[in-house]
């Protein structure tokens, strides 16, 4: 049966940019890097150095953040659990499965996106792994997604993970979302869902420039890009509403600068967040 196309299909192209980002920061690999990927990087580069050298931060310096604070946190999880389970939603071109899969053979990381974009991975993750497996092509929006937790075993711990993906979406639909990662992964032995997500840039040197830019994302993608949370308070009240009893919010200055915040409710300023949500 043939898939109807997902109104979401044109954000697939932001996952080429920030596939060309990792592969030039010396964490992927050449066959998940693009033409077109090389072409949007090579367009935003003179903007991003500029911000760079000015302004002491860039759209890239935020990637870099956010992919280490969610592949460290990652690490972690699989050392308390050796038999973890990963399925990570809207994956891209990003080299964390794959990299994972080599370094812990004992996991089962599956990755998913939108029909295309799927088949854009598999083809490539084809020329670099053996019998890998098929990579999920499902809009996250539909029941299809239901079906993917199919795949895991309920007996394992099974983590669900997104990057830059929930900032696309309107408030309403990324409670829908939230809430059916909470729903369809209820009967796991244990259910994370690890996240980033881009929070208003409210004290940031950036911000401005940050507002102008998500302007001409959501105008490129067609997608209601925007910033929907604060304060960390309001995240978390947001994931527990669509059914995660624990959530932990990270900000990068707390992690990269071991910074002892008491007051880790406030927005310290940084661009991008992590999420760790469980529903025990
Ligand atoms: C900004 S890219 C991020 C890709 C990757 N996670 C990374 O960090 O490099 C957003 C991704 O979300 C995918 N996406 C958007 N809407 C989706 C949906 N409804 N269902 C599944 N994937 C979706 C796009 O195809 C694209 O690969």
């Amino acid at each position: 049966m043939t898939q109807q196309l997902s109104k979401h299909r044109h954000i697939s192209f932001t996952a080429h940019y920030t596939g060309y980002i990792w592969y030039q920061m010396g964490i992927s690999h050449p066959a998940l890097a693009t033409a077109k990927g090389k072409t949007l990087a090579a367009l935003v580069h003179p903007i991003e150095s500029w911000a760079e050298k000015y302004v002491g931060g860039s759209m890239r310096t935020t990637l870099k953040q956010r992919h280490s604070i969610l592949d460290n946190h990652l690490k972690e999880l699989i050392e308390q659990h050796p038999n973890l389970q990963v399925l990570e939603i809207a994956c891209g071109l990003s080299p964390r499965g794959w990299w994972f899969r080599q370094h812990y053979p004992n996991i089962t990381y599956r990755e998913l996106d939108l029909p295309d974009m799927a088949a854009t991975k598999q083809a490539a993750l084809q020329q670099i792994e053996s019998n890998v497996d098929e990579v999920l092509s499902v809009d996250l929006f539909t029941d299809a997604f239901a079906a993917a937790f199919e795949v895991f075993d309920q007996q394992r711990p099974l983590v669900i993970i997104s990057e830059g993906l929930i900032n696309y979406f309107e408030k309403p639909m990324l409670q829908q979302l939230i809430q059916a990662i909470a729903n369809y992964g209820q009967n796991f032995k244990e259910l994370r869902y690890l996240t980033d997500i881009y929070p208003e840039p409210t004290q940031n040197k950036l911000a401005t420039i940050i507002w102008n830019s998500s302007r001409l994302l959501k105008w490129m993608s067609r997608s209601a890009f925007s910033f929907h949370f604060k304060n960390p308070a309001e995240v978390e009240n947001f994931f527990q509403e669509a059914g995660f009893n624990q959530v932990e919010v990270l900000q990068p200055k707390q992690f990269f600068e071991q910074a002892t915040l008491e007051n880790t409710q406030q927005h310290l300023g940084d661009l991008v967040w992590v999420i760790q949500a469980t529903n025990k």
